[in-house]
């Protein structure tokens, strides 16, 4: 019998501090928050990807009143890199979220968004940074989605 444990290795920066174009990312993922529907959860979810050809793009979560159908904004995000830049790599993801609700720790994508970018990240056989943007301009950076969702779910 082994007891094993994962462990999952992040970075905590404070906005200011890092690259320019990380900052870049993150407040692009800030200002694609506006492009939210979100009138049932109030919970406006901002996604921005840096493409390998240095391109970004955004994307926002989208709900509807059969609440089953809500879309993540990571999963529209990916949606849209596969039919409008078809062949393009994503180097990094910022996420950020505005609320009028107080946020309890930093809103990290849901089980179900882990497992879409791991599974974009193993497509295209290289790492997928992501960055969280937190309220007070805290930033959380994790190296590669593999170590966000130990276990991931392969065919
Ligand atoms: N949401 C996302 O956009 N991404 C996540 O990873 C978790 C949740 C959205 C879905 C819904 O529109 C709202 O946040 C509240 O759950």
């Amino acid at each position: 019998m082994s007891n094993l444990t994962f462990s999952i290795p992040y970075i905590h920066h404070q906005v200011e501090d890092v690259p320019a174009d990380v900052k870049t990312l993150c407040l692009s993922a800030k200002q694609a928050t506006s492009l939210s529907y979100s009138p049932y959860s109030k919970f406006q979810v901002g996604a921005s990807a840096r493409l390998t050809d240095g391109k970004i793009i955004q994307a926002a979560n989208m709900e509807n009143a059969a609440y089953p159908q809500c879309l993540c904004a990571e999963a529209v995000l990916l949606g849209s890199l596969h039919s409008q830049y078809p062949g393009q790599q994503i180097e990094a993801v910022g996420i950020a979220v505005t609320t009028d609700r107080e946020l309890k720790g930093v809103a990290a994508p849901c089980g179900s968004c882990r497992q879409q970018l791991f599974e974009a990240e193993n497509r295209q056989g290289a790492p997928i940074k992501l960055y969280l943007l937190a309220a007070e301009g805290d930033v959380y950076e994790f190296a590669d989605m593999k170590s966000l969702l130990p276990f991931g779910f392969v065919l």
